[in-house]
């Protein structure tokens, strides 16, 4: 008798078991962190860089607005904070979140073979953005949209080769400080590839000096001032982006050093953000090479020509300009949409 019951009880229990697991398959009952997909959107998770400089404020502000809710886009989106494992644990969960796309600002070029097979064996497409990836199996991403940053540094060369030489100075000695963005991304690799290659052929140009200033003003700031303290003179500053450039200015003023225009120092800087065009018109900064960061209607155009079966195409370079004082004027910055 007692038997039979506990037979019952046990045919009961399992019973029950498989009652839950159809209702939790059917219902995602016992899920309620699992947020309710909305099938009509389009799903893409974001792997951004970081936050660190002006730049990347407003291409996180483009990729936001452009991939909205209202444009037909669920955007998840990821701060790696400067670090590529962060990027790798982004796109693993961008992969079991099954994403219908992902979309990677990429830190540096290399590394990028093994997380983004997962991605491809997932069946999810890769767009890259920004700098670009150094993979094996060109497969791994479906299209990439960016700067053509070794034509960025080729601008800023030609500039300070016409400087130099109005100011009769084409042949003396030229000492360059160098600060450089982080290292093994494309927009370092390219705008350093474009002054080693100038300081090849120009036998008067010296790299005094190359810091690893990582896109940021603090690093770049810190790393100048103890530069300036050895009391060693320079005649350039190829600072990789504004927000160094900002830093560089700040120890250049302790320093006591002139700068700009009028003074010792030629300051030449990449992006052209809004603060480093007011201090190009004022005379601060030599020249500002423009890098344009409104990616995100470029890319939600990607992904729309992929969602009507179209291929777009493998690389898209934007065109960009460059800026010095002559061509400034308030009005001209404050159109601008960074
Ligand atoms: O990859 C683009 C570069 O990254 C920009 O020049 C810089 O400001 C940013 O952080």
């Amino acid at each position: 008798m007692r038997k039979a019951a506990g037979k019952r009880f046990r045919l009961l229990c399992c019973l029950c078991s498989v009652l839950i697991l159809v209702c939790q398959a059917l219902y995602g009952c016992g899920e309620k962190d699992v947020p309710v997909r909305d099938e009509k959107l389009i799903r893409v998770g974001f792997s951004q860089v970081g936050s660190e400089s002006d730049w990347r404020m407003a291409n996180t502000a483009s990729m936001i607005s452009a991939l909205s809710e209202s444009s037909g886009f669920e955007l998840i989106f990821d701060n790696a904070k400067q670090r590529q494992e962060n990027q790798f644990l982004a796109i693993r969960n961008f992969i079991q979140q099954d994403v219908d796309y992902i979309v990677l600002a990429p830190i540096a070029e290399s590394g990028w073979d093994d997380v983004l097979q997962e991605a491809k064996n997932a069946g999810i497409p890769v767009i890259i953005v920004d700098r670009q990836i150094d993979v094996g199996d060109e497969s791994l991403y479906t299209s990439w949209v960016g700067s053509n940053f070794l034509a960025e540094g080729e601008r800023a060369i030609r500039w300070l080769e016409g400087a130099i030489q109005q100011q009769g100075r084409l042949n003396q000695p030229l000492r360059i400080l160098h600060i450089q963005g982080t290292d093994g991304a494309t927009a370092q690799i390219q705008r350093t590839k474009a002054l080693n290659d100038a300081v090849r052929t120009h036998p008067g140009w010296t790299v005094v000096s190359r810091l690893k200033g990582e896109y940021t003003e603090a690093k770049a700031y810190e790393l100048v001032r103890d530069f300036l303290s050895s009391g060693e003179p320079i005649d350039v500053i190829y600072s990789e982006n504004d927000n160094m450039s900002f830093g560089a200015i700040r120890a250049l003023d302790e320093a006591g050093i002139s700068y700009g225009r009028d003074g010792d120092v030629m300051i030449i800087s990449f992006d052209a953000v809004r603060d480093a065009l007011k201090l190009c018109l004022e005379g601060k900064i030599n020249i500002c090479v423009e890098c344009n960061p409104l990616h995100g209607p470029r890319v939600a155009s990607l992904i729309t020509q992929l969602e009507s079966g179209e291929t777009p195409p493998k690389l898209t370079y934007v065109d960009e300009t460059f800026f010095s004082s002559g061509v400034l004027s308030e009005e001209l910055i404050e159109e601008r949409e960074y």
